[in-house]
């Protein structure tokens, strides 16, 4: 049964407290608000009342809008300070915390926006938030992420250095991989991200990125070390770190691929 308006209402006040304080922990000094956000905050909770219109947010439509007043409680906010608040990936973040565009809004504990640097030389793309992620609302910091930070520094880079994200911002359940339609709702965001970014290249890990991403059949182990294009940006899709963890080998080849990515930077192969 759907939730008493008014409790849902003082949920989402709940969930926007949570949210404001997390921020202040984080760092932030500032907040952007829609003027008719700030005037429907100022109304008392007491007798409102909630319109019952629908509460997804489409990614492309939802810039400098707030949720309605329906939205589901949001999703524990990223715990990550590299969104300055102000900025437009800062915003693109405070959009997915209350997204409820599919339906792994349901089940995240925080969302995962990504994160690192604003421009960097590479954008890491990986499928979506495992268990560690869905916790502490930071891509890659499970064991997938720890090996994913190893071949970053043999790069000669360091995490902040790049930008490290995935294709769903929130966690399928039981890490399944996310659906064609999940991965559809969710695109609109990396693909801002990436506009805002402006990778010199990506770096697209799985065979679950590389569907979501082009939209191709391809099995990862033939189309992995061949260039391909995502509107424009030279993408170099490989084998994902949580393969890796369970195939050792193949690191072998996923190096291969990392030195490519080197050489199109026209970067240095560190040695040793
Ligand atoms: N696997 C992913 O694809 N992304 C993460 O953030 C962590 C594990
Ligand atoms: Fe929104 Fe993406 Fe989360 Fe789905 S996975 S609810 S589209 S942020």
């Amino acid at each position: 049964m759907a939730p008493a308006p008014r409790a849902q209402a003082a949920a989402l006040v709940d969930g926007m407290i949570d949210h404001l304080q997390h921020l202040k922990e984080s760092g932030q000094k500032s907040v952007r608000l829609d003027p008719d956000v700030l005037g429907q905050l100022a109304k008392p909770i007491a007798g409102q009342v909630i319109p019952g219109e629908r509460a997804a947010v489409p990614p492309q439509t939802a810039e400098r809008r707030a949720p309605p007043p329906s939205a589901k409680l949001p999703g524990k906010p990223a715990a990550s300070a590299a969104h300055a608040s102000g900025t437009a990936l800062g915003a693109i973040a405070e959009r997915i915390a209350v997204c409820t565009a599919c339906g792994l809004c349901q089940t995240r504990t925080r969302t995962v926006p990504g994160q690192g640097a604003t421009r960097p030389d590479i954008l890491f793309v990986g499928e979506g938030p495992g268990a560690d992620e869905d916790a502490q609302g930071l891509a890659f910091v499970g064991r997938a992420g720890q090996l994913l930070t190893k071949m970053i520094k043999a790069m000669g880079y360091e995490r902040e250095d790049v930008w490290i994200g995935n294709i769903v911002k929130c966690r399928p359940p039981n890490n399944r991989a996310p659906s064609l339609e999940e991965m559809a709702a969710c695109l609109p965001y990396l693909k801002e991200q990436i506009g805002l970014l402006q990778p010199r290249v990506m770096v697209c890990m799985g065979a679950t990125a590389v569907k979501g991403l082009f939209e191709t059949a391809t099995p990862i182990s033939k189309i992995r070390g061949t260039w391909l294009s995502f509107e424009g940006i030279d993408t170099m899709p490989t084998f994902h770190p949580a393969y890796l963890l369970r195939n050792p080998s193949a690191k072998r080849v996923v190096w291969q691929d990392l030195k490519a990515v080197l050489e199109k930077l026209g970067k240095p192969v560190p040695q040793g």
